[in-house]
């Protein structure tokens, strides 16, 4: 924009001026209006407007805006973390609420290792993640992710973190294996590199659940999950799963483990807790670990002033309300499956589509520049960074990226749309997605 003082993520874009949100829909000063078909990057779950979780912000507002946690606890942070421990998977009780997912993440390390270090066991402070992985982008969230691109700038300040294999069977499943032989050969690399560097160093393994922003979600087999929970148990290695993206009833379940049927020992989440109405993450952890800090310093030593705020903590309140109350968990499901199926009748055939996954309303497409080959487009062609300008102008929000297979080759479109959506809605996405990608890769 002409005259701008903002210091925006890319310097020669210009990008449309957002006026106003209505359901699924973003309109510009213009009157142009963006169907929303990623949530942004997987935030509005609930679409724009919604009227129940503005009611609820502007309510708290009046009640009370901030009170520092080092002074006050609130009512809407008590309430919040209540019925966050109440609907998440067992022994996941202490919440520590955050203003984002980096946030969360960050909370998340610090959490595990001062954990081992109260509980005598200090040299465990090693971090394992997957390649192709993203866990934010503050300095420790950098670290612990796998994303080659995000990481290259600040590679000397980043700590050491090994790295295994995603669970990305498109790619690397061999002709040989069935889909569980390949789950238990990737999971495996697990156990491998914790003897590489010694379990008595180890203290976490980072992982998403489903991997979203830099892979397209991906989807684990069936069995890659449990097998890796049995690694970190026999090794005393924390479990911490990253549900920034695919948590909060993106996947269908409100924590997208509950599929894996596996607990990890702390989870965070983000984006879809606040649904965009305001920035609130959280790092909810399991109560051993709490009791390990209760009975030992008794302190977490981390803090930020916004920690727990109490008008995203209503906002949020009213957001997870609405998810649980008004059972939006079989509708991802049901919607999921007509997405998918939409977009596989619209670009199932499609020359650059290589595959479409994922699960709920949380589905990525691989594009790839001959199918038989999976050879992916040249990097220099910047497919992904073409589909989201092409896809912008005819009226779309889609979240591609380039990187999918090794964080510089590969390109990808993550769909993440709010759970309001329709079927008419869904049937846009596609037809407009599948314009996008005629007129981009051709
Ligand atoms: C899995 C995952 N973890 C962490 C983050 C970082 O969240 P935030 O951008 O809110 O800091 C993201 C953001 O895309 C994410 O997808």
């Amino acid at each position: 924009m002409k005259n701008s003082n903002i210091f925006p993520r890319h310097t020669n874009y210009d990008l449309p001026n957002a006026i106003r949100g209505e359901g699924c829909y973003i309109i510009d000063e213009n009157d142009k209006w963006y169907l929303d078909a990623s949530g942004g990057a997987a935030v509005s779950c609930l679409g724009h407007s919604d009227k129940t979780v503005q009611k609820a912000i502007i309510e708290q507002t009046k009640k009370l805006s901030f009170a520092h946690t080092s002074f006050f606890t609130s009512e809407p942070a008590e309430l919040l973390a209540n019925l966050l421990a109440k609907h998440s998977p067992e022994g996941l009780d202490r919440v520590y609420f955050v203003s984002s997912g980096s946030e969360a993440v960050e909370s998340s390390l610090k959490l595990a290792r001062q954990y081992f270090v109260e509980i005598g066991n200090p040299e465990k402070h090693k971090i394992i993640s997957r390649r192709q992985s993203y866990h934010g982008n503050t300095l420790g969230a950098l670290a612990a992710g796998g994303n080659v691109s995000r990481r290259t700038f600040f590679e000397k300040l980043l700590f050491e973190t090994s790295l295994i294999s995603p669970c990305y069977p498109y790619r690397h499943q061999t002709q040989e294996e069935t889909e569980s032989e390949y789950g238990l050969r990737v999971a495996n690399e697990l156990e491998e590199e914790i003897i590489n560097l010694g379990p008595e160093n180890v203290m976490a393994f980072i992982a998403e659940t489903v991997g979203g922003a830099t892979a397209g979600a991906l989807t684990p087999v069936i069995g890659y999950f449990k097998r890796i929970r049995e690694i970190c148990n026999k090794y005393n290695i924390l479990l911490i799963l990253d549900e920034v993206m695919c948590g909060m009833g993106r996947t269908g379940s409100l924590f997208a483990c509950e599929d894996e049927e596996i607990i990890p020992d702390i989870l965070t989440v983000a984006k879809g807790l606040g649904a965009g109405y305001q920035p609130i993450g959280a790092m909810i952890c399991q109560n051993f670990i709490y009791d390990a800090i209760a009975n030992g310093s008794g302190f977490f030593q981390h803090g930020h002033t916004y920690l727990g705020h109490p008008v995203a903590c209503a906002a949020s309140f009213s957001v997870l309300s609405k998810l649980i109350n008004e059972n939006f968990s079989s509708q991802v499901r049901e919607k999921g499956q007509y997405l998918q199926k939409n977009l596989e009748l619209h670009l199932g055939q499609n020359q650059f589509v290589g595959d479409i996954r994922g699960r709920g309303l949380f589905r990525g497409i691989e594009l790839v520049n001959n199918r038989s080959t999976k050879e992916p487009f040249p990097k220099k062609l910047n497919i992904a960074g073409r589909i989201k300008k092409q896809a912008l102008d005819i009226g779309l929000i889609c979240y591609p990226m380039q990187g999918t297979i090794d964080g510089s080759k590969g390109d990808h479109i993550l769909i993440a749309p709010p759970f309001i959506i329709n079927e008419n809605q869904i049937n846009e996405i596609s037809t407009k997605l599948k314009s996008t990608i005629d007129i981009v890769c051709n």
